[in-house]
């Protein structure tokens, strides 16, 4: 018996698990931007790259008929889910967007939310004078108005472009960070405030608590807007609904 095609959109530690907690009773094709030069390795089938768009979203649905479509993509990859909810819309698929939950404010942090990267580059030359970016490699550009002060850009691959600005240095790492080598890295470097995502979850979670105990300020990124749809906040509840779902 043949079994029924799942569409997990990946890229993060989620949809990884969800890859290994479905593939014995799915047909389970993990989809990859491609961005990552050595992504981990996966459970089940792998494709990487973009699809083209709302219309290479649905091309590709018309060829390859999955019957359910899970995005699982990093909570600030909003485009690749917006193109997923508009097409599995339009071809009737059954699609779940799973995401995990913000991290919130805790006693002692001092948090500051900005919407859009502009706003918040505006902003970080008032909240110190040397900031570790720890917002991926890409739509960095901005940062090159961040004058008048020292950055250093944490991501997994070089970051392309690299902002134009006179004293910026590039740190190479994947992770995991503890606490103890976030605290370490922030004494070393002598740095003063945190750029991050709201990411959620535990894997990156050590450089907040370190600002923390820092008592540093961080200049937090807003999740972006996406459309409603169908929304869990954990792997086993996904797996719940895929089962639901008498495929
Ligand atoms: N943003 C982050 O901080 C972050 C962190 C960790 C992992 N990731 C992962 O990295 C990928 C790219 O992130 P992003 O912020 O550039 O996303 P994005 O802004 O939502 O996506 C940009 C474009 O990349 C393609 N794309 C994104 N995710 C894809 C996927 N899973 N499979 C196939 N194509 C995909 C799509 O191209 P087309 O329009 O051509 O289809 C999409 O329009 C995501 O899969 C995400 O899960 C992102």
């Amino acid at each position: 018996m043949t079994k029924p095609r799942l569409l997990i959109l990946g890229g993060t530690g989620e949809a990884r698990q969800l890859a290994v907690l479905l593939v014995d009773q799915y047909d389970t094709v993990t989809s990859l931007a491609g961005r990552t030069q050595d992504p981990m390795a996966l459970a089940g089938t792998v494709r990487q790259g973009g699809f083209g768009g709302v219309s290479g979203f649905l091309a590709y649905l018309e060829q390859n008929r999955p019957a359910a479509v899970i995005d699982a993509t990093h909570p600030y990859a909003a485009r690749m889910g917006t193109t997923a909810v508009q097409a599995t819309a339009q071809m009737h698929i059954p699609f779940l967007r799973l995401e995990r939950p913000a991290w919130t404010q805790q006693p002692g942090d001092d948090w500051h939310l900005f919407e859009t990267i502009e706003a918040l580059v505006k902003r970080l030359p008032s909240l110190g004078t040397h900031g570790l970016i720890t917002l991926g490699g890409a739509n960095l550009g901005a940062f090159s108005r961040a004058t008048g002060m020292r950055l250093t850009l944490r991501a997994i691959d070089p970051p392309d472009p690299l902002p134009d600005h006179p004293a910026i240095k590039v740190l190479l790492d994947r992770g995991p960070f503890t606490l103890e080598s976030e605290r370490a890295l922030l004494t070393r470097l002598g740095i003063d405030v945190l750029v991050a995502r709201n990411a959620g979850g535990s894997a990156t979670r050590a450089k907040i608590d370190a600002a923390r105990m820092h008592k540093l300020p961080v200049a937090l990124l807003a999740r972006p807007a996406r459309p409603d749809s169908n929304y869990v906040n954990t792997v086993a509840a996904a797996v719940r609904w895929v089962e639901g779902l008498n495929l």
